[in-house]
Order: structure tokens, then C-alpha cells, then sequence
């Protein structure tokens, strides 16, 4: 009996130290301590022994009992650091390895445009006007000297919503709503940055919506100048130290006298190109000195005020600027042209 036990022993601790796993562990332990296992069995003989011999084999029993639990439970320790090591192993991460890259998103070169023509002229002291989209005629055209039926209003082909109420052709209803604002009361000195519409047929220099930028001054003693001397630093500013302007005469209803202004080409500087159209000039922005009846109807005295303003599309200032050939691609948000004008890149 006692070879037996010891035997038994000998047989469970090497099949506890070949053991591979935590469950075949766990059929070792109820395989030889289990009730049914061969320890009990050989238990069930101790009645046959002398009252000598029983005390004795029962101690060596609960000693047998005792080496295989401790074979087992040092082995599940080992066991359970091995599984927590090889989970470590396999989750390893090499922090080392260079990252994806991420796309970030960046400003809009229309957004990188306007802010940058507003940043220039807040610093001049003027202030940031903003006005509806949906417009009704009278800021539109009536309030800037366009009354209904006037034929200058072909010039901007307009979407209707009612007889009343349009789409903004131009930013200039912002002018006439702050000119209203200030009761007659100068200083004025706004810029309005924002979207306009007209209808008007899609092509590489044409949409029915773009934004546009205009600016207005108003005060005592302001001359023509003021204007022009503005306008340089601006397109000094925008488009290069070296740029010359000069200002033709045009016509817009609400500036008397009106002029266009262009810059000297940055292409060809001025021996003539493609972009200049062989004239060594470029169209930049309408401007001139606000019209009398303008400055009258918003309340101002035009005899004790004068006024300039200005107006560019901010699209083309942007496809000059960066050399874009076709107006679509702002809209159309292809991120090849829109990560262009990414400054992480
Ligand atoms: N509002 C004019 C336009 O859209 C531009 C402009 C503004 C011209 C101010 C002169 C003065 O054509």
C-alpha cells in the first residue's frame, strides 16, 4: 500500500510537471485527488491494516495529497505566467515605428484670401461688416442709386425670390444698411466680405455665386486720393512691392466719379503675357467716390460728407494670387487642388 501511494505520487507529479496548459492541469488534480481517484481508492483498504499500521498510512496518504497539491499549484503559477508573458509577447507594440500620416483639414484658399484682405485693411482701422444673402431691393439697388427699372441694373443678372426680395447681386447692400445705421454720423469704415449671386452661366471665369469683397469709407474732406493710395498699399500688399496700379475711368451707379483698377502684371511684369493678355495690365476691383444721392438717402449731408468704395471678387484675386486657371475648382472641393493651400505641407 504504501509503494503504492508513492508510486501514485511519482506518477501524478511528473504528469503534473509535463502538464502544458492550466486545463490539463486541472484534469490531473480531479483525475488523482478526486474522490473517485486512485488516492481514495487505495484508501478504501486501510481497513484491512493493523491499528499500528493505520495512523501511519493515513499520515503518508495526507502527505502524498499534500506533494501533489503543492506540484499542482506551483505549477499553475508557472503556468500563469507563462500565458501572461506570451499575451505580452504577442501584443507588443514598436512605438518606434514612424506613424501614418493624418490629412488635416485646412482653411478654404477662398477663406485664406478674404482673411487675409481683412486683416490687411483692419489694420488700416477698419472694421468687419456682415449683411444677409437673401437681400431685398432696396439695399440691393434702389438704396444705391438704382431705382426700379434703371437699366444699370443688367449689369447683374439677379435671382428673384419675390418681386422684393432677391438674392444680393453684390455686397454693396452691406454698405447701404451701415450707412443707414450711423444716422448721417461719420466716420465710416467697413469691409464687407461675403457670398454673392448672379445668373449667370458657369464657365472657367464665370459663377452664378461668388464671394466678394468691398469696402467703404466715409468722412469729412475724403478725396479721391485717399482712394487710390488705399488701393496701392493693397495691391502692393496682395501682390508684390513691385506692383503699379493705375485706375480707368468706368461707371457704376453708385460712385460718381467710378473707376477700374489694375495692376501691373506679377507674371510679365509688364512685357505682356498670357495672364495680362499682352497688355502687361490686369483687372483687379471696381471703386470710385460714393454718389451724392447714396450718401443722401442713407441720411448723410453730401455736402459735409464725401465717401469712397471699392469692390473685388475675392475668386479672382485668389486665382491671380495663386496662379488657379479655372474658377470651378473653389466649389467643387477636389482635396488634391484643396490640400494645396495646406500650410502643414
Ligand atoms: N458692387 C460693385 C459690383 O459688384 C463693385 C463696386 C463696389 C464698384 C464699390 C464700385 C464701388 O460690381
Amino acid at each position: 500500500m504504501q509503494e503504492r501511494l508513492k508510486e501514485l505520487q511519482g506518477e501524478a507529479l511528473e504528469k503534473v510537471s509535463a502538464a502544458m496548459d492550466l486545463k490539463e492541469l486541472n484534469d490531473i488534480r480531479v483525475a488523482y485527488l478526486g474522490k473517485k481517484g486512485p488516492i481514495t481508492e487505495v484508501l478504501k483498504g486501510m481497513g484491512k491494516l493493523s491499528a499500528e499500521e493505520r495512523p501511519k498510512m493515513g499520515a503518508l496518504a495526507n502527505e502524498v495529497r499534500d506533494q501533489i497539491t503543492q506540484g499542482i499549484t506551483a505549477k499553475q503559477v508557472q503556468l500563469e505566467e507563462a500565458q501572461i508573458q506570451a499575451k505580452l509577447a504577442a501584443e507588443t507594440i514598436d512605438v518606434t515605428l514612424p506613424g501614418r500620416p493624418v490629412h488635416t483639414g485646412n482653411h478654404h484658399s477662398l477663406t485664406r484670401v478674404v482673411e487675409e484682405i481683412e486683416d490687411l485693411f483692419i489694420g488700416m482701422g477698419y472694421t468687419v461688416a456682415e449683411g444677409p444673402e437673401v437681400e431685398k431691393d432696396y439695399y440691393n439697388f434702389e438704396a444705391l442709386n438704382l431705382p426700379k427699372g434703371h437699366p444699370a441694373r443688367d449689369m447683374q443678372d439677379s435671382f428673384y425670390i419675390t418681386e422684393d426680395i432677391l438674392l444680393r447681386t453684390h455686397t454693396s447692400p452691406v454698405q447701404a444698411r451701415t450707412m443707414e445705421k450711423h444716422e448721417g454720423k461719420g466716420p465710416v469704415k467697413i469691409i464687407c466680405p461675403g457670398k454673392v449671386f448672379r445668373r449667370d452661366n458657369d464657365d472657367a471665369t464665370h459663377s452664378h455665386q461668388f464671394m466678394q469683397i468691398e469696402g467703404l469709407v466715409i468722412d469729412e474732406n475724403i478725396r479721391m486720393t485717399d482712394l487710390k493710395g488705399t488701393l496701392e498699399v493693397f495691391a502692393k500688399k496682395m501682390f508684390g512691392e513691385e506692383r503699379e496700379i493705375r485706375l480707368r475711368p468706368s461707371f457704376f451707379p453708385f460712385t460718381e466719379p467710378s473707376v477700374e483698377m489694375d495692376i501691373s502684371c506679377m507674371i510679365c511684369s509688364g512685357e505682356g503675357c498670357n495672364v495680362c493678355k499682352k497688355t502687361g495690365w490686369i483687372e483687379i476691383l471696381g471703386a470710385g467716390m460714393v454718389h451724392p444721392n447714396v450718401l443722401e438717402m442713407a441720411g448723410f449731408d453730401s455736402k459735409k460728407y464725401t465717401g469712397f468704395a471699392f469692390g473685388m471678387g475675392a475668386e479672382r484675386i485668389a486665382m491671380l494670387k495663386y496662379g488657379v486657371d479655372d474658377i470651378r475648382h473653389f466649389y467643387t472641393n477636389d482635396s488634391r487642388f484643396l490640400k494645396q493651400f495646406s500650410i502643414h505641407e
